[in-house]
């Protein structure tokens, strides 16, 4: 499994000014002694970070001046380019700040702001269209689970947030898979049972997208990811990293991830 590509991504949510999320970053680089490749990655794995929007251009403006091997991503997108739509920000203006990913699709803004698969599908399009891979994310609720709904309810999921690309638009594409109830409360999914729903899922994108591109796409789990348990996840055969959200948001813990996700 040495050849897969391996990814953490911090999801910031909500958190960070954009003083200390400088800061978080410098500290992180600091930390991880950081080691440049051609590839672009931090001794075998991709890292990405993913700040709210207003630290996106202090960060973009203190840090990626040197090109650190730290990557850039927002944590949504509206889908229009420019318009009278108060308060969205548009994929032009990400790429303006060498944003290469976006997360889109996350539970809590499903749950909160309403988005549903049509909406995540426009977003995801939009995204694209700039060259901006998405980070997609898919996952079941609790109920969901307990009564056996989780892989019909994934596949929807990715079915309506892929519906309209092509195999082409999915060589810049992400998915994350995050069961809701592992988000935020201490439950990891069990290693092998998020395995299954991942192996799933690239049954999904096989049917759609044929096997190539379901073998390609790497897929992240994401729900309670701590430095203690992430290379139980990175040890199974489907998962190419986690998309992280408390344990990124402090140096140590992030670093921790990072370390043993090689
Ligand atoms: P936690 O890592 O805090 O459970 O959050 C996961 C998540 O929602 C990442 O997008």
């Amino acid at each position: 499994m040495q050849d897969k590509r391996r990814i953490i991504a911090g999801n910031w949510k909500m958190y960070k000014t954009s003083k200390e999320a400088v800061a978080l970053v410098q500290g992180l680089e600091d930390k991880l002694d950081i080691l440049t490749n051609n590839d672009n990655e931090i001794d075998g794995v991709e890292v990405i970070v993913c700040p709210p929007f207003t630290a996106l251009k202090s960060i973009y403006t203190v840090l990626w001046q040197d090109k650190p091997p730290i990557k850039l991503g927002a944590q949504d997108v509206f889908w229009e380019d420019e318009g009278a739509y108060t308060g969205e920000v548009s994929p032009l203006m990400l790429k303006d700040l060498e944003c290469e990913f976006v997360i889109i699709g996350h539970s809590e803004r499903r749950t909160y702001f309403g988005e549903t698969d049509e909406t995540v599908n426009k977003k995801v399009k939009a995204a694209l269209k700039h060259r901006i891979t998405p980070i997609m994310c898919c996952g079941e609720s609790l109920e969901q689970r307990e009564v056996g709904e989780t892989q019909a309810f994934i596949e929807s999921q990715i079915l309506g947030g892929t519906e309209g690309l092509t195999a082409g638009d999915m060589k810049r594409f992400i998915i994350a898979y995050e069961p809701i109830w592992a988000i935020g409360t201490g439950k990891t999914a069990l290693p092998e049972d998020a395995n299954d729903v991942i192996r799933h899922i690239r049954t999904v994108l096989a049917s759609r997208f044929g096997d190539d591109v379901a073998k390609a796409v790497p897929i992240l789990y994401g729900g309670s990811v701590k430095g203690g348990n992430i290379a139980d996840f990175m040890a199974e055969s489907e998962i190419n990293g986690a998309l992280v959200g408390g344990a990124s948001l402090d140096v140590d813990s992030f670093a921790d991830i990072i370390k043993n996700a090689r």
